[in-house]
Order: structure tokens, then sequence, then C-alpha cells
């Protein structure tokens, strides 16, 4: 059984063993339409990824790659969606989003489920299923078209949005939380 690291001790933060930029072919399960794009570049850039990471995931199942690169791929998307809710909630907190609270569980409960996989794959008590990827992608779809557009209406009308620093004050920000977990 692998070990946890200091990550896991909270739901939100479950693993740090990304291991780089996987180059696979990408399916055609999980496409991206511009009715799924937000007011900020930066956040659509990161949901392209994470689909992209998504779909690589569907064509290593569907095509019985092997456990290894499944797992592999598995885990750069943890840990991208890690790092792209921690940049959302950045976002959130320094724009006072009153949502703040709600779409933060939200985030919770993806990564909760995520968790949950990452324990079974960690026990060899379960694998990564068609099912679980097909309600992952029906999360994902709802989360960004309602919840992610409603904060991008919040956030395209913030003194954040126009500041030429918005990017600095984002990371900074970020950085604050990050070490609050350790
Ligand atoms: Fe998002
Ligand atoms: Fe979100």
């Amino acid at each position: 059984m692998r070990q946890r690291t200091a990550f896991s001790r909270t739901p939100f933060l479950c693993r740090n063993n990304f291991r780089g930029i996987l180059l696979l072919t990408t399916s055609n399960l999980f496409l991206w339409t511009e009715d799924l794009s937000v007011a900020t570049q930066q956040v659509d850039e990161q949901h392209k990824g994470l689909l992209d990471l998504f779909n690589q995931l569907h064509a290593s199942i569907s095509e019985k790659r092997g456990n290894d690169t499944s797992r592999e791929i598995f885990e750069a998307l943890v840990e991208s969606t890690r790092l792209h809710f921690l940049f959302e909630e950045s976002m959130m907190r320094l724009t006072h989003y009153v949502g703040y609270p709600a779409h933060k569980t939200q985030h919770e409960f993806l990564m909760e489920q995520i968790c949950a996989v990452q324990t079974k794959l960690d026990n060899e008590t379960g694998e990564i299923t068609i099912d679980f990827l097909n309600s992952h992608k029906i999360w994902w779809e709802n989360h960004i078209r309602g919840s992610d557009r409603d904060f991008s209406v919040h956030y395209e009308q913030s003194e954040l949005n126009k500041s030429a620093d918005h990017e600095n004050a984002i990371a900074s920000e970020e950085r604050a939380t990050w070490w609050k977990f350790w």
C-alpha cells in the first residue's frame, strides 16, 4: 500500500505526487464548447487542461492501456483539480464573493469523491470505472456552467479583475493559503 503524504490530512489536499505532464492522445468524450467559457482566460485554460486530462484518462481506460498508465493520468488529474480549486477559491476570497462557502463546498464534494477512489486504488480494492468518469464529467459540466459562471459574473465586475496586477495578487493569496495546510 502506498504511503499517504502530509496532504492527506485534509480531504481537499489528498495527494502530492504529480509526476509531470503526460502526452497521450485525447478522446472526444468531454469536448470544450464556448458555453463552458467563463470571464477569465486563466480559468478557461485550466478548465481545458482538466478536460484534456479527463479525456486522456477515459481513453486509457477504454483502450485498456494498463493500470499504471491510467493511474498516472488519474494522479495528474487529481493534482490539477486541486490546484484549480485553490486558484478559484483565492479569487473568491480576494473579491469577497458571497457565494464562496457554497462554492467551496462543491469543490470539497468532488475532492472527497476523488480521494475515495484514490484510497480504493491504494488498497487495491477498486478501480477507476467508466461510471465514475461519467459522474465526474456531469459534475464538471454542471459546475462550470452553473457555479463557475456565476462567480465569473461577479469577478468580471470586481476591482481585482480591473487591476493590472491581478495575477500576482491571486498567486500571493494562493501561497498564503497553501501554508495554512501545513
Ligand atoms: Fe472551475
Ligand atoms: Fe469552481
